[in-house]
Formats: structure tokens, C-alpha cells, sequence
């Protein structure tokens, strides 16, 4: 493995790897790497001859300051992560890892992009009207790091399920030939789905997190015989009302503040009325709840 903070070196190793024909795999990341991101990185090494893992916190996709303050910046930890995945790794095909750390002058030397962009309706629900300004930031990245890599695949968490749509409508509007590669949540032995944001909860609020997954997983099984509307009701209700039910494990106020569960087509991202509205790819419930001040999001899939 070998860090690079400057763009030119990573176009130089690109290109050497380009001239001898090397399929590239791309993870873009924000740093903080857990075992989610540990699970894309070990795909893009099995799949392609060389792999290019970049570590930046996007500011321009951030609409709320704190948040970026807030958000962990643990580099050294994570380098060694990907050192260890590397070492104790069996069947790798990639020789070659770049890990990408540039800085927010080296991605932007120009200062804040102006580009925009518009994704239409699947960026116009969930996360879209509430973080204005979001897909767009992580579009002008995205694409800067696919100009800077090139790669032939490009892998992304389905965690943050709503953003693998915009990617996939990304391409389509920029036309590269970049095969998206959807990989699925890591959860912790506890079914809470790994994100670099958890590290920021309590421990009363850790300890009821998988509250969240276990609550979709039975709605997975309601859906059954129940319709869409009843199944998004009682989600909702189950997790706001969870600390009256159990105010032995909700100390000092805790709760969870359910933001939105919205089942939606999963490719369209369009919400549906009726189970048999869902197309091709079915139908996906994707929910974002506050704990303890900290934002967490998950999926569960119908
Ligand atoms: O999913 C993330 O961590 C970020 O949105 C991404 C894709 C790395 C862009 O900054």
C-alpha cells in the first residue's frame, strides 16, 4: 500500500497502471473506515489489478457545519486498517493499493466548486429535500475522483442507498464507462449497520441502536399481509414510542426521533401505495432516525 496526497501522482500512477492495461477499482470513502468499508475494499482488491481507496472528508456535501466538524478524521488508524485487510487477505487479484489523502485544497484548488448538479426525482425524496445541496456535493466529488482513477468499477455501501441512485444517474449523464458496484450493509454482531457515525453515541444509546434494524426486520416479515401504508405506520410508531415502552433502557430523555420511513421503489426511489407498484428490483424501506443527536440511516429490503 502507498499514500498519496497530491492528484498529479495519483494521475502518474494511473496512467503507468492504464499503459499496462490494468483494470482499476475505485472506493471512494470519507475516512473512518470500519469493517463496511473494509468489505468494499477487499471486493475492489479481488476484482481489479489495482486499486485506488480514497479518504477525504467531502466539505461541499455537508449542509450542516457541525455535522463537519463533528465528522471523524482518524487517517493513521485508518491506513493501518487497510494494512491489516491487505496482510491477512487470501485470493487478492489487485498487487497495488493507492490510498488517496488529499486535502480539500488538493481535491479544490480552485476553491468551491461552482458545478451543480441535477439528478430530478430520485434526489427529490428523503434525504434530498433535507440535506439541500448534499447529492450535488457528492456528485462534484465523485466525479473529480473518477477523472482523477478512471476506474473500470467503482463500489459503494448500500447503506447509503439513495446515494448508489444518484451515482448510477450520475453516470448516466456523464456517459463513463464505470460499472457501479452496489455491496451490501455490514452490520455488528447486534444487526446495527456499521457506520463511522455510531463511534459518536453513548453507550445507553449504542445499547439500544440495533433497535433499529430489528424493527425493520419485522416489518420485512409484516409486509407479508400487511399494506405499505400500515407497515410504514408501525415502524415509525414502534420507534417513537420505544422509550415509553422501555424507559429503563431511554435514561436522561433518550429516544429515538424517527425523521422519515419511506418504502420506495428501489430503483426509481419513488414511493409506493402498494406492494405490487414495486418494479424490477422490488421494493426497499429506507428510514433515517436521530439517537442521541447522531443521524442514522439504514435500508431493509422487501
Ligand atoms: O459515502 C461516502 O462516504 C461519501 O458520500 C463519498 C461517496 C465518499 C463521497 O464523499
Amino acid at each position: 500500500m502507498k499514500q498519496i496526497t497530491k492528484a498529479a501522482d495519483l494521475q502518474q500512477a494511473v496512467n503507468a497502471a492504464k499503459k499496462q492495461n490494468l483494470e482499476i477499482g475505485l472506493v471512494p470513502t470519507m475516512g473512518a473506515l470500519h469493517e463496511g468499508h473494509l468489505s468494499l475494499i477487499e471486493r475492489a482488491l479481488k476484482e481489479n489489478d489495482f486499486v485506488v481507496v480514497s479518504l477525504f472528508v467531502n466539505p461541499i456535501q455537508f449542509n450542516n457545519k457541525e455535522d463537519l466538524e463533528k465528522y471523524p478524521r482518524t487517517i493513521e488508524a485508518d491506513l493501518d486498517l487497510i494494512a491489516g485487510l491487505i496482510s491477512r487477505m487470501e485470493g487478492r487479484k489487485a498487487q497495488e493499493l493507492l490510498a488517496f489523502t488529499p486535502s480539500v485544497e488538493e481535491m479544490y484548488p480552485q476553491g468551491e466548486p461552482k458545478e451543480v448538479y441535477h439528478f430530478g426525482p430520485v434526489e427529490e425524496v428523503m434525504e434530498g429535500p433535507r440535506r439541500p445541496g448534499h447529492f450535488s456535493g457528492v456528485a462534484v466529488v465523485v466525479r473529480r475522483l473518477f477523472d482523477l482513477a478512471q476506474p473500470r468499477r467503482a463500489y459503494f455501501g448500500e447503506k447509503d442507498y439513495q446515494q448508489i441512485a444518484v451515482i448510477r444517474a450520475l453516470l448516466e449523464q456523464i456517459k463513463y464507462p464505470i460499472e457501479l458496484v452496489p455491496c451490501p450493509i455490514v452490520r455488528a454482531d447486534d444487526g446495527l449497520a456499521l457506520s463511522s457515525r455510531n463511534m459518536r453515541l453513548s453507550p445507553a444509546a449504542r445499547a439500544i441502536a440495533p433497535t433499529i434494524n430489528a424493527t425493520l426486520e419485522q416489518a420485512a416479515e409484516m409486509a407479508e399481509f400487511e399494506d405499505v401504508d400500515d407497515v410504514k405506520e408501525w415502524v415509525l410508531d414502534t420507534l417513537a414510542s420505544f422509550h415509553e415502552v422501555n424507559p429503563s433502557l431511554c435514561p436522561d430523555g433518550l429516544k429515538f426521533e424517527p425523521e422519515y420511513f419511506e418504502i420506495v421503489d428501489a430503483r426509481t426511489l419513488q414511493p409506493i401505495d402498494n406492494w405490487e407498484a414495486a418494479g424490477d428490483l422490488g421494493a426497499v424501506g429506507c428510514i433515517a432516525v436521530w439517537l442521541d443527536g447522531v443521524r442514522l440511516i439504514d435500508i431493509v429490503k422487501f
